[in-house]
């Protein structure tokens, strides 16, 4: 909430500079990106309980749950959100080369907390605003040790790459792109 504020607060002061519709975008970006990333870490507290077993019911609720919310809000406007990894388990969260760089620079630079950036596709131009996202112990149950994955997992995703992970590990990238005109 606090962070939510000093965004607005940022971009009022950016506005008042001159700087409106970039402002708006990085603001809104930035609520997008935090808004997914808080949802999977409470998602996964909530539903990743100490002794109780993790299958696809758990999945549906923690990840699951992100992939459609994301997906919801790729098809109500023009933001499209995605995430992207280098070990990941959905082939279609691979991470180009231009997000795998995005990713190494992430991983250099622990103190880093975001990266944003300009480009054009199909001459439109485009702004992407990405945010580094974290291996907690609640993830552990399905990204932690190879062969402790849920069976279902195992069974549906046999390229994985996003296991073996610990907390505090780079997970991989969230990255909210949205047209500047
Ligand atoms: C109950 C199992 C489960 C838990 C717990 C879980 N995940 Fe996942 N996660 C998955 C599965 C399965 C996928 C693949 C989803 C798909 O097919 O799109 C996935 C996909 C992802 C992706 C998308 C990139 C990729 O590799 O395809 C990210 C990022 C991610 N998880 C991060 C996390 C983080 C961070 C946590 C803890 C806060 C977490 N996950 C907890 C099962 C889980």
């Amino acid at each position: 909430m606090q962070k939510r504020l000093s965004v607005a607060i940022a971009s009022v002061l950016v506005l008042s500079f001159g700087g409106a519709a970039i402002a708006a975008e990085k603001a809104d970006a930035t609520a997008y990106a935090e808004e997914i990333i808080s949802m999977r870490s409470s998602l996964a507290k909530t539903f990743v309980l100490p002794g109780a077993e993790v299958n696809e019911d758990t999945f549906k609720k923690v990840c699951g749950a992100v992939g459609k919310k994301v997906k919801e809000i790729n098809e109500k406007g023009d933001v499209k959100i995605r995430h992207a990894a280098t070990k990941y388990r959905n082939p279609v969260n691979a991470a180009t080369p231009e997000e795998a760089a995005v990713i190494e620079r992430f991983a250099k630079e622990p103190d880093l907390k975001e990266v944003s950036g300009t480009f054009e596709k199909d001459g439109k131009k485009f702004s992407r605003y990405t945010r580094p996202i974290y291996v907690e112990s609640a993830c552990l149950a399905c990204h932690g040790e190879k062969d402790a994955r849920p069976a279902f997992i195992k069974a549906k995703y046999p390229d994985d790459r996003a296991y073996g992970f610990k907390t505090g590990d780079l997970r991989g990238i969230i990255s909210v792109v949205t047209p500047t005109e």
